[in-house]
């Protein structure tokens, strides 16, 4: 059986006090009542040592937004996989559509990023999804399948365990438009048929696949209900505690 995830990225909001108040109230929430899915928080690069040490006897697992593409080094500002995984975040997010577009990260360098981060002993949320102007020209499946064969397909079927992706249409980030619940599950559906035409039928049922997206408690229920939505990457909504938690009760 697949894990059900409520995953939140904090994107480039919240100090270091902010981050810490925000994980110490999910944390205390969370304690009082148990979730019915995986929790994650994704935080700046900052953030993590501080939040893992903070939720490491938690339910709330804890993700990095991004790391470098090379190893170590001269890369001044970079910050390394193996960095990441000695904060104790078990995750990182990469592919997302902002890191695409706002920094120019190609195919061939989220796929240096996603190599590094599991040779690091990190598990990847991996991010596609199409622009309006694709979805209005009926390439959304394309431009899916395109964004897993240039990053992710390479995989071996052991690797390809620690993967998850999380589909997010690029029209509906922090646009307070939601993809419905049926074009969500159509192309859901569609991914999860083309990691079983990589990795076959039993790896595909196993593959978590997440929506994200302007996705709130409201709509939560009614996306995570159907067979191939197995929960939610969230921006906007996973910045504040009774937010995120209306999000993860969806799962109940
Ligand atoms: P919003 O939930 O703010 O639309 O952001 C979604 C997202 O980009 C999560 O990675």
């Amino acid at each position: 059986m697949r894990k059900k995830i409520v995953a939140g990225n904090w994107k480039m909001n919240k100090t270091l006090q902010e981050g810490v108040a925000l994980a110490t109230e999910l944390k205390n929430t969370l304690a009082a009542e148990k979730p019915n899915c995986e929790v994650i928080i994704g935080t700046p690069f900052i953030h993590l040592a501080t939040v893992s040490e903070l939720l490491k006897d938690s339910v709330i697992a804890v993700s990095a937004e991004n790391c470098a593409n090379k190893e170590s080094g001269a890369y001044t500002g970079e910050v390394s996989a193996a960095m990441v995984k000695s904060t104790g975040a078990e995750y990182v997010i990469l592919g997302h559509s902002e890191r695409r577009e706002y920094y120019n990260e190609t195919p061939e360098i989220l796929k240096e990023k996603v190599d590094l981060a599991l040779a690091n002993g990190l598990k990847v949320i991996f991010c596609i999804g199409e622009t309006e102007q694709e979805r209005d020209n009926n390439q959304q499946e394309a431009v899916c399948k395109a964004e897993l064969q240039g990053s992710v397909f390479h995989l071996t079927a052991e690797q390809w365990k620690n993967i998850v992706i999380a589909y997010e249409p690029i029209w509906a980030i922090g646009t307070g438009k939601t993809a419905t619940a049926e074009q969500a599950e159509e192309i859901h559906a569609y991914i999860r048929k083309c990691v079983a035409e990589v990795y076959g039928a039993q790896a595909a049922d196993d593959t978590t696949i997440l929506y994200g997206g302007s996705c709130k408690a409201s709509n939560a229920p009614e996306l995570f209900g159907k067979p191939d939505i197995d929960g939610g990457l969230i921006g906007g909504a996973s910045l504040k505690a009774p937010d995120f938690k209306g999000i993860i009760d969806a799962w109940k």
